[in-house]
């Protein structure tokens, strides 16, 4: 075990991938049967993403960003197409659409609920508006009805539901609201696959354009020509056999989050802003990420102490890429003072005692 700044203090991590020996079953029985890639347990894995988004289908790929990327061209969206994308969130988000050749238009977040600003996404629609990405940020469900009222019907609304899987709006998975749900397997997601990503939908074109786009621009049901070149985002049997176990263990894997989500919750209120979801809504506690003044002195004073802190996410309009879109005072705010603390199921309630003390001390010492 890694130790802390501190002499005798043991570091606690951001994040830890609850895997152990049934992923390690799941893996060694993919070695042992001749498909690495493609193979039968794509296939399952892409059954049981679907179910769990409540939607017709999911397509496996290698990454959330490659999830993005596919939905927006599996959309035809490109040159003199505008789409909208939240100002604070992981600038995956943005950059697929300027990969796909088309402009993002960033668009501020609430400060409170730090996910898209429905009025102001209403303000930015223009009739180059072809799609909006809109991010459940940290796992918290967005106001789906409210994003719905904010745009005309041709707008499609694209998911990025990527730390979302297991969160639930209204009762109705994230993952399964938008046209398109793209989700990430990062180990710092619920569920992970090392890397990895999916893309739901319940429209059968779409998804079998999708698969044309992860696999070169090739139709396996229709010959090997290729109408439009695309390139390799597959992902592959071995990390579909871990997702496969993952899933069948996502309402452990969830449960435990929200072990330590509610724990954290109870011993921070009043110290800091802490998270939560709207009413009637499930948070997915992708990350537990509460608000904090001087944010960067806290974090330093935490890292001090051996908790391996870390910023919320970026406010794109800092970034060269994005600098000359205006102002987004909320997203601002939202980068300045927010912060992740650790959260895995290997924190007991002796590391979160630490992590709230470490907290409260940091936050009245600045
Ligand atoms: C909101 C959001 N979108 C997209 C991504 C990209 O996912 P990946 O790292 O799997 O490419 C992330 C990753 O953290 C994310 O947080």
């Amino acid at each position: 075990m890694v130790q802390g700044a501190q002499a005798g203090t043991r570091l606690i991590r951001l994040g830890w991938p609850d895997v152990g020996p049934e992923e390690l079953a799941a893996v060694a029985e993919v070695l042992e049967s001749g498909f690495l890639t493609m193979g039968p347990k794509v296939d399952e894995f892409e059954l049981g993403i679907a179910a769990a988004c409540g939607i017709a289908d999911a397509v496996a790929v290698s990454s959330g960003t490659a999830a993005l990327h596919l939905a927006v061209l599996a959309l035809g969206i490109g040159e003199g197409d505008e789409v909208i994308v939240p100002a604070y969130t992981f600038p995956a988000t943005a950059n697929v659409v300027v990969l796909s050749g088309a402009t993002p238009v960033l668009v501020d977040v609430d400060p409170q609920t730090m996910n898209l600003d429905p009025s102001a996404v209403y303000d930015a629609v223009t009739e180059r508006t072809r799609a909006v990405i809109a991010v459940h940020l940290f796992g918290r469900p967005l106001d789906w009805e409210a994003l719905q009222s904010a745009v005309p019907p041709d707008v499609a609304l694209i998911e990025d539901a990527a730390g979302a899987l297991g969160a639930r709006w209204r009762g109705m998975p994230c993952g399964g609201l938008g046209v398109m749900g793209c989700l990430s397997f990062h180990p710092r997601k619920v569920v992970t696959t090392g890397e990895g990503g999916a893309v739901t939908t319940s429209d059968p074109e779409l998804a079998a354009a999708l698969r044309r786009l992860r696999h070169h621009g090739i139709d396996v049901h229709a010959g090997a020509d290729i109408v439009r070149p695309s390139t390799n985002y597959r992902l592959s049997d071995l990390q579909c056999a871990i997702g496969i176990t993952q899933l069948a263990r996502l309402d452990e894997l969830l449960r435990e989050r929200r072990r330590v989500a509610e724990a954290y919750s109870e011993r921070l209120a009043g110290v800091v802003t802490t998270p939560e979801a709207d009413e009637g809504d499930d948070h997915g506690w992708q990350a537990y990420v509460v608000q904090v003044d001087r944010r960067d002195d806290v974090l330093a004073g935490l890292r001090g102490q051996g908790i391996e802190a870390q910023i919320g996410t970026y406010a794109l309009q800092r970034l060269s890429a994005y600098r000359d879109q205006g102002r987004f005072p909320s997203a601002d705010v939202c980068f300045e003072r927010a912060l992740a603390l650790p959260l895995h199921s290997r924190l007991g309630d002796a590391e979160i005692d630490r992590i709230a003390a470490a907290l409260d001390k940091e936050v009245s010492t600045h």
